[in-house]
């Protein structure tokens, strides 16, 4: 997609008997064999005092319980996988892996540091240290810090032994599918940049729900909230995606200059812009304080101060123990200026939709005059296009970029560090939790947020469709099956 720079031949997964490697990197390595863009060794690390064999059986089992294995493409991977126990702080370890990368004869060696980011100063420093980082790159996983300044120390201690090109910060949701699709869209179609601005474009809305609880990260979300886990990177990513100015080029650094660029000119969050839920029966999940503030839920209200979007609200709200896992993006657009048929229709009747998960939608609110005499009209929806969930999964991707050096889907330091600076001001206890029910959408204050008369779009399941039918070179006129019931 960018400016490529050498293919790695090597990844050395730090952390290889953690969670994370797991569920999502040991399906990833997978599905890269099988797709035939993995076959360069394989070195986990960590402190189990394992083998090559123990590392395979550990794939296998995964796999089982998250995703299955494809017995061909295991049977490829499991001659590439190497093993290197160890205690990170023993100079040792990094000597073994040195070793071990030399008996390899590998020289542009990809790591991934699946560990907290509390140890990255001292693996790195290792590494450096067993004289390994010439020509490598690393992939770090979020939390990218705990704030602007931890962010910051962060930053500095990577760079110590890395350049920022050979640093590639993951953010999951660069990897999926329906993200790329906003720029995409954004910029492959011509109809849209007129609407794009504060003319016509009301407000802004960008939901994630989960029906789900912290799910035995009790002691994590803790540590983090919702703000933390979520805001401040993958939603800060979508609003960026959707208020950036055209990149004049496909290329990883003109891109992320465009998202940095808007990033920055997001006023930093007060405790005005937000509102804080916590789901009922949070605090008797195990590892939370009984008496916890944190937050399992957010609604922000964010202002980008460009000339393109001044005055229009972006609105964001995230939360777990919601109605339903689900990702959308609402842009609604202004009224026409005259009410011609004295409908007097509440809300804002157009609006483009975007659903980010678990199935890729993209639709068209708009109304129409319902049959008959009176000119009275309905709401429906012009759908663009429709997929299912499923493809290609965001791990996959982002670990076959970073080992081609395309570093286009990863986050770079200035833009991460702008994303901090909009939510430094809310973090922790910046104003009260309020409780909410599972099952709800969040707490009724939510609404406070809202301007000009707004109300929060609750997004719904999407009914699947059949796949559409191939198009007719005629080019008929139909976008594709309208008439679903507006939703707005
Ligand atoms: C992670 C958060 O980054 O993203 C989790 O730590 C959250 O709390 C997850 O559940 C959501 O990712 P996805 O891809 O399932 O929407």
């Amino acid at each position: 997609m960018s400016e490529p720079l050498p293919h790695s031949d090597a990844l050395v997964i730090f952390g290889v008997s953690g969670d994370l490697a797991s569920k999502q990197i040991f399906p990833a390595l997978q599905a890269l064999v099988r797709s035939g863009q993995l076959d360069y060794p394989v070195v986990g690390v960590a402190l189990e005092p394992w083998d090559a064999a123990a590392l395979t059986a550990r794939v296998r089992e995964s796999l089982e319980a998250h995703g299955g294995v494809d017995a061909a493409a295991f049977d490829r991977l499991t001659p590439l996988l190497n093993y290197v126990g160890g205690d990170y702080n023993d100079p040792a370890t990094f000597d073994r892996l040195g070793q071990t990368l030399h008996r390899l004869s590998v020289s542009r060696p990809l790591f991934y540091l699946a560990i907290p980011p509390s140890m990255f100063g001292t693996v790195a420093e290792g590494l450096a240290r067993a004289g390994v980082t010439e020509n490598a790159r690393v992939v770090v996983e979020k939390p990218f810090g705990r704030d602007l300044a931890t962010a910051r120390e962060l930053n500095a201690i990577l760079h110590r032994y890395f350049p920022e090109p050979a640093i590639f910060r993951i953010d999951h949701y660069l990897g999926k599918e329906p993200v790329q699709n906003l720029l995409y869209f954004r910029f492959a179609n011509a109809f849209l940049e007129p609407l794009w601005n504060r003319d016509h474009v009301a407000c802004v809305q960008i939901t994630m729900g989960e029906a789900f609880g912290v799910a035995g990260r009790g002691r994590f979300y803790e540590e983090a909230g919702a703000i933390r886990d979520v805001v401040q990177n993958h939603m800060l990513q979508i609003v960026a995606l959707l208020a950036m100015d055209a990149p004049t080029v496909l290329g990883a650094e003109v891109v992320r200059d465009e998202k940095a660029r808007i990033l920055r000119a997001i006023r930093p969050l007060a405790p005005e812009d937000v509102v804080r839920g916590q789901y009922r029966g949070y605090r008797q999940e195990p590892g939370v304080a009984p008496q916890s503030q944190v937050e399992t839920y957010a609604a922000v209200r964010l202002r980008l101060n460009t000339w393109r979007w001044s005055g229009v609200p972006f609105y964001i709200r995230a939360g777990k123990a919601l109605p339903v896992t689900i990702g959308e993006v609402l842009v609604r657009l202004r009224r026409p200026p005259q009410d011609v048929f004295g409908e007097r229709v509440p809300g804002r009747p157009n609006y483009l939709r975007f659903r980010l998960q678990p199935d890729v939608v993209l639709a068209l609110g708009a109304r129409v005059k319902a049959p008959g005499e009176p000119m009275v009209g309905q709401p429906v929806e012009l759908d663009a296009f429709y997929q299912p969930g499923g493809e290609m999964s965001p791990y996959e991707r982002l670990l076959g970029d970073a080992a081609e050096g395309d570093a286009s889907l990863f986050a770079r330091e200035d833009g991460v560090e702008a994303q901090w600076s909009v939510v430094d001001g809310i973090l922790g206890e910046s104003g009260p939790v309020h409780q909410y029910d599972p099952n709800t959408w969040g707490p009724a204050e939510a609404a406070g947020l809202l301007e000009g008369g707004d109300t929060w779009h609750d997004p719904k399941p999407d009914t699947p469709r059949e796949p559409k039918p191939e198009r007719r070179p005629s080019g008929a006129a139909n976008a594709g099956g309208g008439g679903h019931p507006a939703g707005a």
